[in-house]
């Protein structure tokens, strides 16, 4: 009985590890300005980045649009910076971003996705700006924690 406890306890120990390893820790070093650096292929790294200008493009175009009184660019820049933007992105990347950064991550594509939604339902220019705000609350975040690196890891 107390063998069967034993190995119990180790194969949960295994797989909590491995859970850590692939869900969680992701592929990560210190980087030298005390952030975390995360480790990734070149290709990996330029999709994040294609990502991360797309973020530009549209906290440009919904300012834009919100002072041109055009609910419909704010809405359409918005959803191209949705969730559907992840859509292609590589299969090897989830394993290697850290949790936290998926948890900083796709919440700032959902907001986007909702702001498109409340641009065109509510077509409010306050409302948009507030949440833009808000929701650039994790642009901030995740800069100053994470960068990234081409490596091997
Ligand atoms: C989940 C984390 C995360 C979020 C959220 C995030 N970024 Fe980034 N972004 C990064 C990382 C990491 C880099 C690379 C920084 C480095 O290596 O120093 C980056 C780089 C960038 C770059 C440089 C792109 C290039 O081609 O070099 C821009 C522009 C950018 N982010 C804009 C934004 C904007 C705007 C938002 C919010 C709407 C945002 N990001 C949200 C993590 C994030």
């Amino acid at each position: 009985m107390k063998f069967l406890w034993t190995a119990l306890l180790s194969s949960w120990l295994v797989i909590g590890g491995l859970v850590y390893m692939f869900f969680i820790k992701g592929s990560v070093a210190e980087a030298n300005d005390g952030r975390t650096a995360i480790v990734l292929t070149e290709g990996e790294r330029d999709f994040v980045l294609a990502e991360m200008r797309g973020f530009l493009t549209a906290v440009q175009q919904i300012i834009e649009g919100v002072d041109e009184k055009d609910m419909k660019k704010v809405a359409e820049a918005g959803k191209a910076a949705g969730a559907a933007a992840t859509r292609t992105m590589p299969g090897s990347l989830p394993r290697k971003l850290p949790l936290a950064f998926k948890q900083l991550g796709h919440p700032t594509h959902k907001a986007f996705d909702e702001l498109a939604v409340e641009a065109s339902d509510i077509g409010d220019a306050g409302h948009v700006i507030r949440k833009l705000g808000s929701l650039m609350t994790n642009c901030v975040a995740c800069h100053a924690t994470y960068k990234l690196e081409v490596g091997t890891k």
